[in-house]
């Protein structure tokens, strides 16, 4: 059947206040269906199987919805460029390769109500991937591909009601469509979102377009229906708001054809992300005073506009806090339930992200439901994506072949899905190379829908696209393009901050840029969900599944499908309260007597937050307060006068500040902390305890085999085999795990963008450079008794000097100095502290510095210096490749303790990172594909820096951090002290 918008008509006024599965218009097709699967298509049964009298009993099932490759059929393949059959077959498009071209056979029987008598029926299927053939009662009906719009079959004539009747289906795994579906993620098979027969009178509104804009000062609403009468009837035309009272209506009595009507209505609530207020549109058709049917439909009245390069919403450069945004789910795949989509909206509105990009091609049309009733603003990408065909002579965007199949995915993407008000932006497709295929798409969009920008990335600059959208521009990129004065495309990256792993580092340096230039409006982080699927390793252990984990297809694409805010099972990953925090909307400033503070929304007051602070002293909350109500406009800046009472230059003073709802929200709860900020009162104090003078403790030269510092209750000692400390007791205990050293460490287990930059290669000369002990002796320094061990480092010719000292109270100080040779080429390291594994009843953890989240040197806004008390076990993040995990930084001090709060304090001249893991970073250092594989150490890994390298985000293919987060070759020394805690 032709495209059409995307609604349900119901057969009277009251079923179409209710849900359509309650309606007698409705049938649903869920459920088992009986299934067939062939290997290859060349061996697909020609037989009868769509007939009535088939004899299927000997077939197999399927859930509809369902994926085969997640229900006992085929494996699940992730690849990101090329086509699931790459290395195994050559394709050439229009033809796809026969081997492992999976043919599923489908029948399901069904009744159809004998209230359909004189109806038309249509069979509805949401997503068939790759392709389907239907047949009804033995008849063929039709075939369709797009896997990713629905097919709409008019079985009429092929069923009678009050009778069964007999459905089949025949799905390809591949078809010619196929090379438009290169998309990176997983390629699954089958049936997903919603299969269902309805029924339509013959006098009917086929088709319904509604646009609901605003007058040119943005004031008034102009709602503009287009109906596209079958038959012929009354057509009634019903608005109302929120609360049901009627705003405007209008009956046209004589309908048949098109039919158009516009309202003018005075001043209505507008639509946008922020106020997403929607009215309901109620079309009825009625012969006779009876009615034929009701199509209910919401509405939002906003206006978008790209001028003067700004995207404009309502006339205001609203900016895109935006992620992209694949439909899956760890256990069903591509079927995703209306309560996860639910999950993801709150999710998104948690985390102060407003726009999403249906990346790469049409959502499930309940999607848009959402998006429009929460307010989320949405780019709506059609399904079109030839990544593996090259963008040069090869893309089919030049294929004159292919020209209707990329017109026609567009089309019909439109036509369904136009009538959402949640759609601020339609985009071509993603990475299918750039053609005359597209640029007919576009300007068959902008004839037909002139509501809304159109965007494609492979555009560029100069191609058909309203916004300029690349993907991965570094920050210095942006800046140039949005500082032009010359240009009329606001900048919105259709991909950037890419989250893959423990990554995000420099997020809020994009937002600094962003906010700086009008012209860069915010982008879509790539991306909001990790793509993995729950599955068993060989050890039967439960993991999120990768390419390489499934069967023999092995596509050297590993984890590249993990690079969400969020885990699988919709946990946040750490990163995400990044953006939470970098994406609020309230900015807060120290103003004299007071706060300045800013508000970032571009239609909201903030009449519905309260304001709590807590003044910190030295970490430690010593008084609060609130400001129950504010007074601050959007986009206007206010100033607070607030009295949190006297500091001093003695501590470390801290003012937060956290902005709470007063009343819940649609999906958030009243309370809930929409926006929040630290600001420093003071400069940060010097907790470093050192040694103080003529407080040292001697050294002992033991048998020509160690050096020992020993006193009341302590005995540490440098071996001078390995001119390292290599026992620490304390009250007879030993607290370095046994044959444990402190050890000099410059390596971090790799993240994904380390691996991805190849640092894993580049920087292998750090991960245990060899350390040849040039000398290990006692020496006074600074007057003190001291033991000095230095080593030479060959392969980056440098030379390392640790320096020993214990005080009387068996505080031992190590300070690690790094001079750096002649030697050119010497490859930054990824941190420069120590590391040393202490027993593992060493299993809390107490700290003041930044928390309470794992955090690293550019990736800090989310956590607030304060004091935490956490433990251990729960430092690990379980990413789901294991990598680098724990670290906190802006150590003023950290103390590791036993269960009875004994245990070591370390303090640095200057803030410094820790972690403390029971696993090792060996074990967490490429050894294991997933994290429930990595053996648990026996005893608690501590870590300790002056600094780590940052993780940066700009991409995961070799990008590095800004400059000022790396750690270059160079003179560096790093001081620490342990002193012993006892309850
Ligand atoms: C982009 C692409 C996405 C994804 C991402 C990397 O090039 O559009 O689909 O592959 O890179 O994760
Ligand atoms: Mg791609």
């Amino acid at each position: 059947m032709p495209g059409h918008s995307h609604f349900f008509a119901f057969e009277n006024a009251e079923a179409a206040r209710g849900d359509k599965s309650e309606s007698a218009n409705f049938l649903s097709l869920h459920g088992n269906w009986q299934f067939r699967f062939t290997n290859d298509i060349t061996d697909a049964p020609a037989d009868t199987f769509m007939t009535p009298g088939y004899d299927d009993s000997a077939w197999g099932s399927m859930p509809v919805p369902g994926v085969w490759e997640l229900n006992g059929y085929g494996t699940p393949v992730y690849v990101n460029v090329g086509y699931a059959w790459k290395g195994e077959s050559k394709g050439e498009p229009p033809l796809a390769p026969d081997k492992n071209n999976h043919v599923g056979d489908y029948r399901y029987k069904v009744l159809i109500p004998s209230s359909w008598m004189g109806k038309d029926i249509v069979a509805y299927f949401g997503s068939a991937t790759s392709n389907m053939q239907l047949w009804v009662n033995g008849h063929k009906v039709g075939y369709g591909e797009d896997g990713k719009l629905a097919q709409e079959y008019d079985i009429t004539r092929y069923v009678t009601p009050g009778k069964e009747a007999t459905v089949a289906l025949r799905i390809h795994r591949w078809c010619d469509g196929t090379y438009l579906e290169d998309q990176d993620y997983f390629r699954f098979s089958g049936l997903a979102r919603e299969s269902f027969l309805y029924a339509r009178p013959k006098n009917r509104i086929d088709d319904i377009r509604v646009d609901a804009n605003l007058d040119d000062s943005y004031t008034d609403g102009i709602l503009s229906v287009e109906a596209d009468i079958k038959g012929a009837g009354a057509l009634t035309l019903v608005l109302s708001d929120e609360s049901g009272k009627i705003v405007a209506e209008a009956e046209v009595n004589n309908a048949r054809g098109k039919v158009r009507k516009t309202f003018e209505i005075a001043n209505p609530q507008k639509w946008t992300a922020e106020t997403p207020n929607l009215y309901r549109l109620t079309a009825t058709l009625s012969r006779g005073g009876e009615v034929q049917e009701v199509i209910p439909l919401n509405v939002g009245f906003r206006r978008v506009e790209v001028k003067g390069a700004r995207l404009l919403v309502n006339g205001q450069p609203v900016l895109i806090k935006g992620v992209d945004r694949h439909e899956l789910d760890p256990d069903g795949g591509y079927v995703v339930s209306t309560k996860r989509m639910l999950q993801d909206i709150k999710l998104m509105k948690e985390h102060n992200i407003n726009a999403v990009r249906t990346s790469h091609y049409p959502n499930d049309p309940r999607w848009y439901d959402l998006c429009d009733r929460y307010g989320i603003y949405v780019t709506a990408e059609a399904n079109i994506e030839s990544h593996g065909m090259g963008y040069e002579e090869r893309t089919l965007a030049k294929d004159p072949a292919y020209a209707t199949a990329h017109l026609e995915r567009n089309q019909r993407h439109v036509q369904q899905l136009r009538n959402h008000p949640s759609i601020i932006v339609w985009s071509l497709g993603n990475e299918a190379g750039y053609g005359p295929n597209f640029e007919k798409a576009y300007s068959w969009i902008k004839a037909n829908d002139p509501t809304r920008p159109v965007q494609y990335e492979r555009a560029g600059l100069d191609g058909m696209t309203d916004i300029h959208c690349p993907m991965y521009y570094p920050y210095g990129h942006c800046e140039r393009y949005a500082s032009r004065s010359d240009i009329v495309k606001p900048l919105i990256q259709c991909e950037y901050a890419h989250a893959m792993g423990n990554s995000l580092g420099g997020f809020k340096e994009y937002w600094d840029v962003i906010r700086r230039y009008p012209a860069y409006q915010g982008g879509y982080i790539w991306d909001f969900v990790d793509q993995s699927v729950h599955w068993k390793n060989d050890r039967g252990q439960d993991i999120y599944g990768y390419d390489g984990d499934f069967a023999d297809y092995l596509h050297g694409d590993n984890n590249f499908c993990d690079n969400g805010l969020i885990s699988p099972d919709r946990v946040p990953n750490p990163h995400a309260a990044e953006v939470r925090r970098v994406q609020q909307s309230i900015h807060t400033s120290l103003a004299p007597g007071g706060l300045e503070i800013y508000n970032e929304n571009f239609f909201c007051p903030l009449d519905n937050v309260s304001l709590h602070w807590t003044l910190l002293r030295n970490g430690v909350p010593v008084r609060c307060g609130s400001v129950a109500t504010l007074d601050v406009a959007p986009q206007a800046t206010v100033r607070l006068p607030l009295d949190w009472g006297a500091t001093d230059s003695s501590a470390e003073w801290l003012l937060n500040v956290d902005y709470r709802l007063r009343e819940a929200e649609p999906l958030l709860d009243a309370g809930y902390s929409v926006a929040s900020q630290q600001l420093a009162l003071t400069d940060p104090v010097n907790f470093h305890k050192g040694i103080a003078k003529g407080d040292a403790s001697a050294v002992d030269d033991i048998d020509g085999e160690r050096y020992e510092f020993s006193g009341n209750g302590f005995c540490v000692s440098v071996d001078r085999a390995t001119g390292m400390v290599n026992s620490y007791k304390l009250n007879g205990r030993e607290l370095l795990a046994s044959g444990g050293a402190i050890r000099p460490n410059f390596w971090r287990a790799n993240t994904d963008n380390d691996r991805g930059a190849g640092l894993h290669k580049r920087y292998a000369v750090w991960r245990n450079p060899r350390l040849e002990l040039q000398s290990v002796e006692k020496a006074t320094v600074n007057g003190q008794p001291a033991v000095i061990s230095v080593f030479g480092l060959p392969e980056v010719d440098g030379t390392l000097t640790l320096t020993y000292s214990v005080d009387a109270s068996g505080a031992l100080t190590v300070c690690q100095a790094l001079e750096a040779g002649e030697k050119s080429g010497v490859p930054p390291m990824l941190r420069f502290g120590l590391r040393m594994p202490v027993t593992e009843s060493h299993s809390q953890l107490e700290y003041y510095g930044r928390g309470p989240g794992e955090n690293y040197i550019d990736r800090q806004a989310a956590a607030d210096l304060g004091i935490y008390r956490q433990t251990v076990a729960e430092q690990l993040y379980a990413y789901i490749r294991p990598q680098e995990t724990g670290t906190r930084t802006d150590m003023r001090w950290w103390r590791v303790l036993d269960s009875r709060g004994c245990g070591l304090e370390f303090t640095s001249p200057a803030p410094f990172s820790a972690s403390a893991l029971n696993y090792s970073q060996d074990e967490l250092d490429g050894q294991h594909r997933h994290t429930p594989e990595v053996p648990q150490a026996g005893y608690t890994e501590l870590c300790v820096d002056a600094m780590q390298s940052g993780l940066a985000c700009e991409n995961s293919w070799g990008a590095l951090p800004l400059p000022q987060y790396q750690l270059p070759y160079a003179a560096r020394s790093f001081t620490v002290t342990l002193a012993p805690v006892s309850k």
